[in-house]
């Protein structure tokens, strides 16, 4: 064969690699409004950055026929790209060959990959559209996916990893995605589920559809196993883009700068009036943030769970940072199981990458009742307060107003090493609201008073000028100031400069042991 002939087999071979499972299953991919994978490929990647690896490999199975039937690259495409000009590594399954199941050397493909990416120090995104185990190959296939989630678990605090959900991901297979550290999916066209609806159905007689078993708006609202939701694979792969610009490479350098862009003037003239006089009235913690960060811009994480506390990632004069924030307007702000848990994932996340931490308390609690306490609200409560406690990136707290009880000491105080925590002049730090701490305290003088209504109302007058505000807490250095609320997005800025090069470490351990 001459080199002309051989450079003419080659070009065949990669027009053959990119026709997948053929014609047919491609029309019917786009028929359910889905994206080929390397439609997808191309959409997610900064254009013409894709370097493709092992487009030639076909599995080795000779079982139920499988010689005759091989597809050149075996369901899955693997290589790596940049996104906003910076490396990373992905795989994006293609549904159109075997269903996008995963055999030994789909599973060998995906593994090359994450080792590169571990051995270079760059993000895994994993496009996940499949069938599962590749049924005709057994064992092996399981031990393949074996293969990927050891490495999703030694990935994990060493290089980002964020799985897309655009197909079925069910059985075993959902859970290299759990344990990687964001999860995106399409509502409509995206499911996740340990065993689907038949199976459902025969064992507990519950009637109920994909969608609603295990699509995206069950996931990213209730069972919280999604952070991010979308109404199309475009949209959803542009958010993919988007958190990007928040994350480092990996765990040994600090997150890329923003622009530091002023938040909108209207949003930081009205930090004064956004918490509302009366203590017991909501507000969107949303607005403060506005007024704040850089652009006024906060992207979401988790936005439809647990939304009585926020997360997410900003810029505060170009530096990324990591919000918790508790939320007002939901549930008054109370730390719940769900709250807790949302919370606790974000705050390691966080630490793992070097995000400073930046708090925006308002808390009147933990949430009382029956289903909490038998929820394990205490097992759960315990993670937000080890992660924060545990974290050694920089961490800053506002009180914007309450902070009660044992939430106090778990939204990142003074006593689990904030480095700097702030106070707003109406903020108010005590054990409990007056009215609870008076009917604890008062009890018998207050059914033995002539008026018990006006013994009661005096007595929390009294409470209130004692707590009802942040100067006992200022007074022992349990916060470091007490500060105009105008003042907040500069002092958080200063302090970010001034903790630049924070040192801090836990004692040796092999690993702690979070309340899991
Ligand atoms: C081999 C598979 C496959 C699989 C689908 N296909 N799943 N081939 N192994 N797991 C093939 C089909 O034979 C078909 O091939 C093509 O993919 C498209 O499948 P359809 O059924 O036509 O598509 P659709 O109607 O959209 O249904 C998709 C589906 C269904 C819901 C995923 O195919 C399905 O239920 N598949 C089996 C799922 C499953 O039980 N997987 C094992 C889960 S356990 P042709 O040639 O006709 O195009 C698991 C364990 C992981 O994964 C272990 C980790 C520990």
């Amino acid at each position: 064969m001459s080199m002309e002939e051989r450079i003419a087999q080659l070009a065949d071979l990669r027009a053959q690699a990119l026709e997948g499972g053929g014609e047919a299953r491609l029309r019917a991919q786009h028929a359910r409004g889905k994206l080929s994978a390397r439609e997808r490929v191309d959409l997610v990647l900064d254009p013409g950055s894709f370097v493709e690896l092992d487009r030639f490999v076909t599995h080795r199975s000779t079982d139920f026929g499988l010689e005759e039937k091989k597809f050149l690259g075996d369901g899955v495409v693997t290589g790596y790209g940049t996104v906003h000009g910076r490396l990373v590594y992905l795989f994006s399954q293609d549904f159109t060959v075997f269903g996008g199941s995963l055999s030994e050397t789909h599973a060998e493909k995906i593994v090359k990959i994450m080792d590169m990416a571990m051995k270079n120090g760059a993000p895994v995104l994993g496009l996940n559209d499949s069938g599962g185990a590749r049924i005709q190959e057994g064992v092996v296939s399981l031990g393949g996916y074996a293969d990927i989630f050891l490495r999703n678990t030694l990935a994990s605090g060493v290089v980002p990893q964020i799985s897309v959900i655009l197909g079925p991901c069910a059985g075993g297979a959902v859970y290299s995605p759990a344990i990687t550290d964001f999860v995106f999916m399409v509502r409509g066209t995206s499911y996740m589920f340990v065993t689907g609806p038949n199976v459902v159905k025969t064992v507990t007689h519950e009637d109920i559809d994909m969608e609603g078993l295990g699509g995206a708006d069950v996931h990213a609202s209730t069972s919280g196993v999604a952070h991010f939701a979308h109404d199309s694979e475009a949209e959803t792969l542009e958010a993919v883009r988007a958190l990007l610009r928040f994350l480092p490479q990996n765990n040994t350098e600090t997150p890329p700068s923003g622009p530091g862009t002023p938040p909108p003037e209207a949003a930081a003239r009205g930090l004064l009036e956004v918490v509302p006089d009366n203590p017991n009235r909501p507000y969107d913690m949303r607005d403060v943030l506005r007024g704040i960060v850089d652009g006024g811009d906060l992207l979401e994480v988790h936005a439809q769970f647990a939304p009585n506390l926020l997360v997410g990632f900003a810029h505060l004069g170009g530096h990324t940072v990591g919000i918790v924030a508790n939320q007002p307007s939901a549930l008054a702000g109370v730390l719940d199981i769900d709250a807790s848990v949302k919370g606790a994932r974000f705050v390691r996340f966080c630490d793992a990458f070097n995000i400073p931490l930046v708090v925006f308390e308002d808390v009147p609690g933990f949430l009382p009742g029956v289903a909490q306490e038998h929820g394990g609200i205490i097992r759960h409560g315990a993670k937000l307060l080890f992660a924060f406690a545990e974290a050694t990136v920089p961490k800053i707290t506002v009180i914007t107003r309450k902070a009660y009880g044992g939430a106090y000491d778990v939204m990142n105080s003074k006593h689990i090493r904030g480095d700097l925590n702030f106070a707003w002049p109406a903020a108010e730090i005590a054990v409990m609201g007056p009215k609870g701490a008076v009917e604890v305290l008062f009890r018998k003088e207050i059914s033995e008073a002539e008026d018990p209504e006006a013994a009661t109302e005096e007595r929390i007058q009294a409470y209130r000028e004692m707590f009802a505000h942040p100067y006992v807490a200022a007074a022992r250095g349990f916060v470091d100031d007490v500060i105009d609320p105008r003042e907040t997005r500069d002092r958080l800025i200063s302090g970010l400069d001034m903790l630049r090069n924070k040192r801090d470490q836990n004692p040796p351990s092999k690993h702690g042991n979070i309340p899991l």
